[in-house]
């Protein structure tokens, strides 16, 4: 058996054992979406979302990238910001990086990885320079990938609040909260680094906050 027919072979069992145990389970998940969270994160096999919080199909909307960047001409992380927030009218936005990110480590390093992952890895190199002085004086490489891991989960949360569709979700409803966490490869727990209440614009510069909305 070819490994890719073994996912179709789980895929069965596992459909199978879901309808023994309740026989509507697939039933009730297809009437209805309502999750209450929306899940940014990367997109590393080992940080699969649903898993980490023992949630169930249905509960996070999920949005997966190399190091769970929002980058604001992403018309795929924001349709997706914009379907959840407009339409699912989700109450949180998760923002989750993860310690021992292979792309923020990449980042740090001055190895070319060529045209396409240049440009996204140009991201992070962005936030690096923004915090150049913390950073360049923690001395040990893997505490200065890991304090960048929360530094860049920080940063894109604060992009969510620069963003028209976070900012009139705030202004009409007063909602959602954004979150960032960083999630231990090492020991599974997920640290909560950063939070944003509705309307708090505290740390937003005022040039990226809209007055007509
Ligand atoms: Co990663």
């Amino acid at each position: 058996m070819t490994p890719f027919e073994k996912l179709l072979l789980e895929n069965k069992a596992w459909s199978h054992e879901k309808t023994e145990e309740d026989p509507e389970y697939f039933h009730k998940l297809a009437q209805l979406q309502t999750p209450e969270f929306l899940w940014i994160g990367c997109s590393d096999s080992r940080v699969p979302a649903n898993e980490i919080t023992n949630t169930q199909p249905g509960e996070i909307f999920v949005h997966r990238n190399i190091s769970n960047l929002v980058v604001h001409t992403d018309v795929n992380l924001l349709s997706v910001l914009d379907y959840a927030v407009n339409h699912l009218k989700v109450n949180h936005v998760i923002v989750c990086g993860h310690y021992g990110c292979g792309g923020i480590k990449a980042a740090m390093s001055n190895h070319t990885y060529d045209l396409v992952l240049n440009m996204w890895l140009r991201y992070i190199k962005d936030v690096y320079c923004l915090y150049e002085e913390e950073l360049s004086a923690i001395k040990d490489e893997e505490q200065r990938a890991d304090r960048l891991v929360e530094l860049n989960v920080k940063e894109q949360v604060l992009k969510l609040a620069k963003t028209s569709i976070i900012q009139r979700a705030w202004k009409e409803r007063n909602s959602p909260v954004l979150h960032g966490w960083a999630y231990g490869l090492k020991d599974g727990i997920i640290k909560d680094l950063f939070n944003l209440q509705p309307g708090d614009f505290s740390s937003v510069t005022p040039i990226y906050q809209f007055d007509d909305l």
